[in-house]
């Protein structure tokens, strides 16, 4: 896979003109959603390689991340004469840069596409890294390909006007990022002052966080191994998500992962003697900001059962990333029914459920 280039910029029009230039083309297309095309396309009106544009606008949310949706892109693309060689932007959240990343992907068996991610959650996730897809018959991410974009301009100024769900919701992807790089970055994000937000230090944090991914899909395009240590967290967090959309919970995806991350400390405390210390301070900085993910004890039964039908999973094994320490990262390992059933009780007993 190639390696994609990653900006934080300093002037997004600028960099947006440069890597424009650097990516021949015959048309330009930009792919953005209804609300983000109000916020934040304004914020690109003096790049004049933009002027000729054409600008698709799809749904927003993820209950667009559809296979109508990806078709009524390709449609578009189709009718407005994309070749080849034309170029696709995506502005937006997470939904868009997947959508559209996959729309690029195979439209005419691929053509180039710049992610320009708005919401925190894309700039330190999804925008990076070529995983690109949509939802499909019922699960989230079930139909995508690996395909990066040419080049991911982070502008941590959209940041500004992003409401505080959505900035906690990408804050739990730094978070894991933190967890499985280094003891200063963790302690840097547990102690970050989320009240009264400093933006200049976020785009540090933001630029150290993307940094820890791109290192991580550096080595593992593919997820054969390493890339797996980017997965802490979402064994468990994807079982509360499928059990929010099971009973009509608005759960957003950074607040499973952060739940899932307190489940997934206490397998990596049990098996593989994480320190009891920072399990514990990170689940505080958790229970403060995230509020809790409310389950009991008839839940676990559905809660094991999506687990065992995980995507990661390899011949129904459950397939967990765990942690020594911080840094230290275990993949590919797994928990019995008990453990994890016991894993629910620590979950309720220290959230408070
Ligand atoms: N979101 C995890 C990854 O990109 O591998």
């Amino acid at each position: 896979m190639s390696k994609q280039d990653v900006i934080l910029c300093e002037s997004l029009e600028t960099s947006l003109a440069r890597a424009i230039e650097k990516s021949p083309h015959d048309k330009l297309f930009i792919l953005t959603d209804e609300h983000t095309t109000d916020l934040c396309m304004p914020s690109l009106k003096h790049v004049s390689s933009l002027k000729a544009a054409e600008e698709i606008i799809i749904g927003a949310e993820d209950t667009h991340k559809t296979l109508e949706t990806l078709a009524s892109v390709w449609q578009t693309l189709s009718e407005k004469g994309a070749s080849r060689h034309s170029l696709l932007i995506n502005v937006g959240g997470g939904m868009v840069t997947d959508l559209g990343g996959f729309a690029a992907a195979t439209f005419k068996r691929g053509i180039n596409y710049i992610n320009i991610p708005t919401t925190l959650l894309a700039m330190v996730d999804a925008s990076v890294g070529g995983k690109t897809g949509i939802n499909f018959n019922g699960l989230k991410n079930e139909i995508g390909a690996f395909a990066p974009a040419s080049c991911v301009l982070i502008e941590t100024d959209f940041l500004r006007s992003l409401d505080s769900d959505n900035f906690f919701s990408g804050y739990a992807e730094m978070l894991k990022h933190g967890l499985i790089s280094n003891t200063a970055h963790w302690a840097e994000l547990l102690s970050f002052p989320t009240e009264q937000i400093d933006y200049a230090y976020l785009k540090q944090l933001v630029g150290q966080s993307v940094q820890v991914k791109e290192d991580i899909v550096e080595q593992d395009p593919f997820e054969h191994g390493i890339r797996k240590a980017l997965n802490l967290g979402h064994t468990v967090g994807h079982a509360f998500e499928s059990l929010a959309l099971a009973e009509d919970r608005h759960v957003l995806h950074g607040y499973a992962v952060a739940w899932g991350i307190v489940c997934e400390l206490y397998l990596s405390h049990i098996k593989a003697g994480f320190p009891k210390d920072k399990m514990r301070q990170t689940i505080q900085f958790i229970k403060e900001n995230y509020g809790t993910f409310i389950i009991d004890c008839n839940n676990y039964d559905r809660l094991y059962e999506y687990m065992q039908h995980d995507k990661k999973n390899t011949a129904g094994v459950i397939n967990f990333t765990l942690l020594k320490e911080i840094g230290n990262v275990s993949i590919n390992q797994t928990a019995n029914k008990n453990e994890i059933f016991e894993m629910f009780d620590f979950y309720r007993e220290c959230m408070g459920v």
